[in-house]
């Protein structure tokens, strides 16, 4: 039986170049990161995905990959992988790796051979074309940088495919050479130690955009990429990045024999419609549209990451409620589609309403993703391009460059923020290991309650139904117990009616005050921006023939 231990993991984020500088010189290091390793430890996170960390000449943030089999020397070694590596798995945390196999960079050795003759073996490596179609804008995924999908190449005397940036070539997955490339790039990496990979970009794989190439079953990569992993190490995992609408969702779980994860994308651009409007129904709403997931499938739930929060699912009228909430200024959107700001500043730093969004995030069916200074409530730097934004460095202390480095201002890979509200010299991590009720010691709670509530998941989403539209009512129930859990999106407290529960001894787990016990549990009060998890008494110690769980 498959080992389903990402059915309850708590993931973290972090990019090794902008987290801990070791040596030095600015940049952030795998020595670095091993050092941090006991304060991941201590916070209680059990995996962590780095993004990618390999040779690249940066154009896209290391989304541009040179050599897949090897460390960015400014980032380290192999050597220093390897030590990082069993660090993290003394510690018991496991790793996820981006995988990042849609496109290469212009500047991989494939590609350089490929443009260089139609005979090259490395032609086909890519998509290439003389008479490419005219591009619709709908496929620009960065339109402030280009405006066509198609780029004439003067050595190739043709045009090759990139979805992204011009400099990220699109390899050509219906090749099976290229396949078997991905495999070995794959079972490379698992003997290193990983437990799996981060997919970046899948839903390109699989478009229908190479007609111009033999034309294979591309969605039958995705089973081809579970098989690869799954020979090497049956415990290793899949997430898949794929910002699908929820009908395309069982195409990358298929029958439990393709993905393993994939983030929440739908979900959470309803819920950015239902914080800003206080109004819980687009999020019910969201929740109930997800198609259920085979018994190895899971949500990765998250709130922000390293790239615009999309808003792309929403109309263009809600996406308008949802920038007028929370990024009103044309400074603080992108892409027309999406936010760059990190998740404090959209909210002014509203402690109630960061944690309110944060229960969430612990509580919806999935497991979360925090990504590094979410524990401590980063904020972001408008001053910087794009999504750069919300990618500054780590804040550790109120020493110099936050603690992040020693090497000068001026030499760090990207600057700290070091000013006003959201500075290193307020924010960081120091300040709040010593403070009982800071951000960071919240967070601390709250991962060891969820660790307790597995329910939460495995178990089976039900909602429940309230009188108040403001309130999201839900509970996971699983053979083994029942978690129900409400949080109040409006900063109006009310006491909610239940109009049915079928549990009836709700005992309090965590919430964002300590509330008089339930007297009747239809009947329950929450304060403004208020959150409660319950566990379900009644329900322990024996199963309940009709709640049968997903696992
Ligand atoms: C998704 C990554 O998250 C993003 O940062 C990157 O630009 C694109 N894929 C292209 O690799
Ligand atoms: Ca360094």
């Amino acid at each position: 039986m498959q080992n389903l231990w990402y059915k309850n993991a708590i993931v973290y984020s972090l990019d090794v170049e902008t987290f801990m500088d070791a040596n030095g010189d600015g940049i952030g290091d795998f020595i670095g990161l091993t050092q941090q390793l006991d304060y991941l430890s201590g916070l209680g996170i059990t995996c962590l995905w780095l993004h990618p960390f390999y040779p690249s000449p940066n154009r896209d943030d290391g989304y541009d990959v040179m050599d897949y089999y090897n460390v960015d020397p400014r980032l380290g070694t192999l050597g220093d992988f390897v030590d990082f590596m069993q660090a993290a798995q003394e510690r018991g945390i496991r790793i996820l790796i981006d995988l990042v196999v849609n496109h290469t960079s212009i500047q991989h050795p494939w590609f350089q051979a490929a443009r260089s003759s139609s005979s090259s073996p490395y032609r086909d490596y890519y998509v290439w074309s003389e008479h490419p179609p005219a591009t619709d804008p709908s496929e620009l995924v960065f339109p402030d940088a280009e405006d066509s999908i198609w780029e004439y190449d003067e050595q190739a005397r043709a045009y090759y495919l990139h979805h992204f940036y011009k400099e990220q070539p699109d390899l050509n997955i219906s090749n099976p050479t290229v396949r078997d490339e991905i495999r070995k790039i794959i079972h490379f990496w698992l003997t290193m130690g990983v437990s799996g990979f981060r997919v970046d970009a899948v839903p390109y794989f699989i478009k229908n955009v190479v007609e111009l190439v033999a034309q294979y079953e591309l969605e039958s990569f995705l089973v081809e990429l579970r098989q690869y992993v799954s020979a090497r190490n049956p415990e290793a995992v899949l997430l898949a990045e794929a910002n699908v609408e929820s009908q395309s969702v069982p195409l990358y779980f298929g029958n439990g024999d393709r993905m393993h994860m994939l983030f929440s994308f739908f979900v959470n651009q309803k819920k950015f419609l239902a914080l800003a409007r206080q109004d819980a129904t687009p999020l019910a709403e969201g929740l109930q549209q997800l198609p259920d997931l085979p018994r190895s499938g899971q949500w990765l739930n998250f709130v922000r990451h390293h790239d615009e929060l999309t808003l792309d699912q929403l109309s263009a009228a809600e996406q308008q409620e949802v920038f007028q909430a929370f990024a009103p200024d044309p400074a603080m959107q992108i892409y027309g589609r999406g936010i760059r700001r990190r998740l404090p500043p959209m909210i002014q730093n509203n402690r109630q309403h960061l944690e309110l969004i944060y229960s969430l995030l612990f509580t919806l069916p999935g497991i979360p993703l925090l990504r590094y200074g979410d524990e401590i409530g980063m904020g972001d730097d408008l001053s910087l391009p794009d999504r750069d934004s919300v990618r500054t460095p780590m804040q550790w202390s109120d020493q110099p460059n936050g603690g992040f480095s020693q090497a000068a201002v001026e030499d760090l890979a990207k600057p700290v923020i070091s000013e006003g509200d959201y500075g290193y010299q307020r924010v960081n991590v120091a300040a709040q290991q010593r403070d009982p009720h800071s951000l960071l010691n919240w967070f601390d709670r709250a991962i060891r309650i969820r660790k307790q509530c597995p329910e939460l998941g495995c178990g089976q989403l039900h909602l429940l139904e309230t009188t108040e539209p403001a309130v999201l009512a839900h509970c996971c129930s699983h053979p083994s117990g029942v978690v129900v859990a409400i949080h109040n999106l409006s900063h109006h407290p009310c006491t909610i009616a239940l109009k049915s529960n079928p549990y009836s001894n709700l005992a309090d787990l965590f919430g964002d005050q300590s509330y008089e016990p339930l007297q009747d549990s239809l009947t329950i009060p929450i304060a403004a921006y208020g959150y409660r998890w319950f566990r379900a008494l009644d329900i322990v110690g024996y199963v309940r023939s009709n709640q049968k769980g997903t696992n």
